[in-house]
């Protein structure tokens, strides 16, 4: 099986970026399944149903999120009916939504996907997001009750991510990192079979701080003062994110490459 999963899309860019380049990828590469973090789509804070829905027609089979879930309120009420959207599943009882989504593919293969936050400088703070996880692999098996698992680790630090890793290696097909927005170079294979990244990177325009226009964030870094709102930069976006291909039989990985589309990162496909 073939998954491909893109980092967090930041504002108009990334999502025209994303509507742009998605339906190409989606018919060069023939993936089974499409996975996007979409928390930073709505002006960079957030998701909204119509944003949501672009992109799906674009090709997104699964949208996740992470701690920006719920800026837009209208996520909290929309996020109830739409099963395809998940938000971090170790959000404290009473959040609305789901942490993870059992899909079918095209082809009748069942795959998870798992969206978890960490907890490390990053606000809000949830529950530990390692026993939440592993709820989850015990009751979802792969290679048994599902073809493959996916888990978005929406985190800040790279310890954490890695050890999320470790932690999910040889029982799930891909934990790749987002949040940071900054692509890392370490896709490769666990020892147990698991493919793993430390982080996916935006789609966003990288001629920025982590996708916002650069003015703003120096302003707040050398003169220690907010001078207006963070607003996302409006260049040209690069697709970030990385492809897996999954043994059939026991949906360990057999290859994990990234993908980086358009925009001002060098260019890289599988
Ligand atoms: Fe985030």
């Amino acid at each position: 099986m073939r998954l491909i999963f893109l980092g967090d899309v930041v504002g108009r860019s990334g999502r025209d970026a994303v509507l742009r380049h998605l339906p190409v990828l989606r018919e060069s590469l023939k993936p089974d399944l499409v996975v996007v973090n979409g928390e930073n789509a709505a002006h960079g804070f957030g998701i909204t149903e119509e944003i949501f829905n672009s992109l799906r027609e674009a090709g997104a089979d699964v949208v996740t999120l992470g701690n920006h879930a719920f800026d837009q309120r209208e996520a909290l009420v929309f996020i109830a009916r739409e099963n395809r959207m998940i938000r971090p599943l170790n959000w404290p009882e009473g959040c609305p939504g789901n942490g993870s989504a059992l899909v079918d593919t095209a082809k009748g293969q069942r795959v998870l996907v798992i969206n978890a936050m960490g907890r490390v400088m990053i606000e809000p703070q949830l529950n530990d997001p390692f026993p939440a996880v592993n709820r989850e692999l015990e009751m979802c098996r792969l290679g048994v009750d599902c073809d493959a698992i996916l888990i978005d680790m929406h985190a800040e630090v790279t310890s954490e991510k890695m050890a999320m890793g470790h932690f999910c290696d040889g029982r799930a097909s891909l934990v790749v990192g987002t949040h940071t927005h900054t692509p890392t170079a370490d896709h490769h294979i666990l020892v147990g079979g698991t493919a793993y990244m430390t982080d996916a990177g935006m789609c966003g325009d990288y001629d920025s701080v982590i996708g916002m226009d650069k003015a703003e964030p120096l302003n707040r870094f050398l003169r220690k003062l907010p001078v207006e709102r963070m607003r996302p930069a409006d260049g040209e976006a690069t697709v970030s994110g990385v492809m897996v291909d999954t043994d059939d039989k026991t949906g360990l990985a057999l290859a994990i490459n990234p993908i980086r589309v358009g925009g001002r990162l060098s260019q890289a496909l599988p």
